[in-house]
């Protein structure tokens, strides 16, 4: 055989393994090397919980209850539901609460665990007293942000056939990057894993050190429904004027803003003065 005969099924070949592989690495989602470290994840790993954040660890443990959630309610719903529970489970914190983790304020948990569909855990929760994070919508597969427009859904005549899609949510951002962490990153398969593996005492000291950087509580309902004082840049978030507008007068924020203690209870005859 001659040397061009030998040569040409040669190329072909080193031609075709080429275009395979070139399809396989098209295939496989890019993976980034050096993984970025989330400022959560940094405060978390420096966080040193002192004897009064272990005993409240200690004591949220011992009373917490594992409530499950049930796919298929056994008494037909009254409300007409759609949509799914879950919502981006790409999230770091659902790798321990339920898509519904709202259920000691009466009040306020059912607002909350709506919120919780398109705004992520950690703003409301990650607000570190000395960075300033400005506020985009994030896609919880790209990781990364998304134009906001189209998404608000306030102001409008809401049409239950549309559903708002399950990912984005509105999360803390500095420096163009995400400060929290994704369920698929190795920080948060290794807390899983120690969590899983954990005794009582380990559970109480990694739990502690896992909320030290967080807040108890989320903000005020008037700490996003407010037209001066807004945690949230509307405008840049794809609101338009007249749903900034609605999210500052909403009623509901207003309403539950007149009630000053936990155990309150407000009649028709007070709320018309
Ligand atoms: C490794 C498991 C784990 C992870 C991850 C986790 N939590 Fe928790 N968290 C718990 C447990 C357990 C409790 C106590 C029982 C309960 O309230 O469900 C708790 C309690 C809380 C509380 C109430 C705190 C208090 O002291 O009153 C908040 C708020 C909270 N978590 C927010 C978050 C947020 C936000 C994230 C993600 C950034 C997160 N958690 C991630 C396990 C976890
Ligand atoms: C819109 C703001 C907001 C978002 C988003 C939010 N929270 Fe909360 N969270 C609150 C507030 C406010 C409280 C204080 C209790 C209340 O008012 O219901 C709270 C309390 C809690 C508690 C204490 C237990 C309880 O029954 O109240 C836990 C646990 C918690 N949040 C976890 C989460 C997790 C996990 C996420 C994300 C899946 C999340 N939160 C998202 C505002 C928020
Ligand atoms: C972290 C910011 C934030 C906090 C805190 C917050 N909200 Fe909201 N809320 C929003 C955003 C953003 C929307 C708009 C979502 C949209 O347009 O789709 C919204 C929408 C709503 C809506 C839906 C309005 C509609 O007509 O569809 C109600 C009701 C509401 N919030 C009530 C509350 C109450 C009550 C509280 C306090 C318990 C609260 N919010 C706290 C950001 C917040």
């Amino acid at each position: 055989m001659s040397l061009r005969g030998l040569l040409k099924p040669l190329l072909i070949c080193v031609w075709f393994s080429g275009c395979v592989s070139n399809l396989i690495l098209a295939q496989t989602p890019p993976v980034n090397p050096v993984e970025k470290i989330s400022l959560y994840q940094q405060r978390a790993e420096q966080a040193v919980p002192d004897q009064e954040a272990l005993a409240h660890s200690e004591k949220m443990l011992r009373e917490h209850k594992n409530i499950k959630i049930l796919d298929k309610f056994a008494v037909p719903n009254f409300h007409k539901q759609s949509g799914e529970l879950e919502t981006a489970p790409n999230t770091f914190c659902r790798n321990c609460h339920s898509p519904l983790p709202h259920r000691s304020q009466l009040r306020t948990r059912g607002f909350n665990n709506m919120h919780v569909r398109f705004i992520a855990c950690e703003t409301c929760h990650f607000r570190p007293k000395d960075v300033e994070f400005d506020y985009q919508w994030l896609d919880y597969d790209k990781q990364q942000s998304v134009n906001g427009q189209g998404l608000f859904r306030i102001g409008q005549e809401i049409d239950n056939a549309k559903q708002r899609p399950a990912n984005p949510k509105i999360a803390p951002f500095k420096d163009g990057l995400p400060v929290i962490a994704f369920k698929d990153q190795s920080f948060s398969k290794e807390i899983a894993d120690q969590w899983d593996k954990a005794d009582t005492s380990a559970k109480v000291l990694l739990r502690a050190k896992l909320h030290l950087p967080l807040e108890k509580k989320g903000p005020e309902c008037q700490g996003c429904h407010d037209e001066q004082k807004s945690l949230l840049n509307l405008q840049a978030l794809g609101a338009t004027a007249e749903q900034s507008q609605a999210m500052a007068k909403h009623i509901i924020p207003q309403f539950i803003r007149r009630y000053k203690k936990d155990d309150e209870h407000i009649t028709i005859r007070e709320m018309l003065r």
